[in-house]
């Protein structure tokens, strides 16, 4: 009688320990935009989005970053230099291009996360857009 309970019992556990296993390897393996923003361009960029004084551009609130996904991905792949407007204040300063640094699949999940965050709301963008800027 207790065999009988128990057998299905322990199969479930096993299933659900299983499933709650394979579930954290397929999210450890995506990329982390936060993570990578907050390891690759916080320094600048700054934690919450805002940009430090005349020097690095905000990128929350910046039409840039959530307008057309491809000037924003074009931005990070190959850098940005020269003189540009943000929100009425200009700067003219020099990123350096990510691509090299940062795999497809990593910038994609750092342009997702930089269009969603501090309150910017615009549309993620995939590993097959950035691939697509030449
Ligand atoms: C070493 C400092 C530095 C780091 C690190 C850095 N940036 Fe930048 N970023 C800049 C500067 C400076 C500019 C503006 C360049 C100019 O004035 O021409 C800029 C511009 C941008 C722009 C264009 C903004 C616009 O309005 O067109 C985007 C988007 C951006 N950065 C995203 C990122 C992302 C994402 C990362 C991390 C992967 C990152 N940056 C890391 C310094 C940095």
């Amino acid at each position: 009688m207790l065999k009988r309970f128990l057998i299905p019992v322990l199969a479930g556990v096993a299933v659900a320990a299983f499933t709650l296993t394979s579930e954290h390897t397929v999210r450890a393996a995506a990329s982390d935009g936060k993570a990578i923003y907050d390891g690759k361009c916080a320094s600048c960029h700054q934690a919450n989005g805002q940009g430090l004084a005349s020097t690095f551009p905000p990128l929350a609130g910046n039409k840039d970053v959530t307008g057309d996904p491809t000037k924003v991905i074009t931005s990070v792949v190959k850098g940005v230099n020269g003189s540009i407007t943000v929100n009425g204040k200009s700067y003219n300063g020099a990123m350096p291009a990510w691509r090299g640094q940062l795999s497809d699949a990593d910038i994609a999940a750092v342009v997702t996360y930089i269009r969603s965050s501090w309150g910017n709301k615009a549309s993620a963008v995939t590993e097959k857009q950035v691939a697509a800027v030449k």
